[in-house]
């Protein structure tokens, strides 16, 4: 027991070290967000740094360098978690399978950026906030309102309550008061089918069996993303700050 505990430890000691390296003298202050995410109100040592040293501000050399310009592809490659991408990779196919337009093909390949790539909880409202500048209304509409879709069933398509969500939130798990109204408001919506669309191809999206590539989705981004020239986070829209945000996640400020 006393060796495995000085095995960790050895281990934390060595990535530290690792870590220090490539940091040099620049000391990293993390957010809120990653405290809470441990259970602590806190934001660590805030502003403080010790004698020679700086806080982190730009890149950050322990995560993937990023082209100048980034590209939605370069975030897929440089930044977004690779497992949790076959996920959409197989929507994406599936719904191209099913028939969907190039559109809510694209709308099935980002439904759930914001959980492969950027935060979990509320996945929906963020994915859509990220990509509302560069897809049509349309498709940013569904990535917002699958949120709520997914927990409630529509026998017209064949979509049930997922019996994963039975296995992962409880039997007895009820969606809160805001999901519960943006369904019901989303079902009076002339788009309701397109955000509908993504849950049923959503649901069947987790084949370990099957790997896509996401090559064969080039055509369509480049088709039905409006990739800003001046790079994601260069350009100044509404969502510019979380791109780069996402390409440097610790700056102090
Ligand atoms: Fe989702
Ligand atoms: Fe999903």
């Amino acid at each position: 027991m006393a060796t495995r505990t000085g095995t960790v430890e050895e281990q934390a000691d060595e990535f530290e070290h690792r870590q220090m390296e490539a940091l040099g003298n620049r000391v990293v202050g993390k957010s809120l967000l990653y405290f809470l995410a441990d259970g602590e109100q806190s934001i660590g040592d805030g502003f403080k740094v010790g004698p020679g040293q700086r806080l982190l501000m730009g890149e950050d050399p322990r995560l993937p360098q990023m082209p100048e310009k980034p590209t939605l592809l370069d975030f897929f490659k440089y930044r977004f978690a690779p497992g949790p991408q076959q996920h959409l990779l197989q929507s994406a196919n599936l719904a191209r399978r099913n028939g969907l337009s190039e559109k809510m093909v694209l709308a099935c390949l980002l439904h759930d950026i914001s959980v492969t790539g950027f935060i979990r909880s509320d996945h929906g409202y963020w994915g859509a906030q990220l990509v509302e500048p560069y897809v049509d209304e349309e498709v940013s509409w569904a990535i917002r309102h699958h949120q709520a879709l997914r927990f409630f069933a529509d026998e017209s398509v064949g979509y049930e309550y997922p019996e994963t969500y039975r296995r992962m939130f409880g039997a007895d798990y009820r969606p809160e008061p805001y999901i519960v109204e943006a369904y019901e408001r989303a079902r009076k919506h002339k788009w309701y089918m397109s955000a509908r669309m993504i849950c049923v191809n959503d649901l069947y999206a987790f084949d370990p069996d099957v790997t896509v590539g996401m090559a064969e989705f080039e055509d369509i981004i480049g088709r039905h993303f409006r990739q800003p020239k001046e790079g994601l986070g260069n350009d100044n829209t509404p969502a510019s700050h979380m791109w780069r945000t996402l390409r440097r996640p610790c700056n102090a400020l």
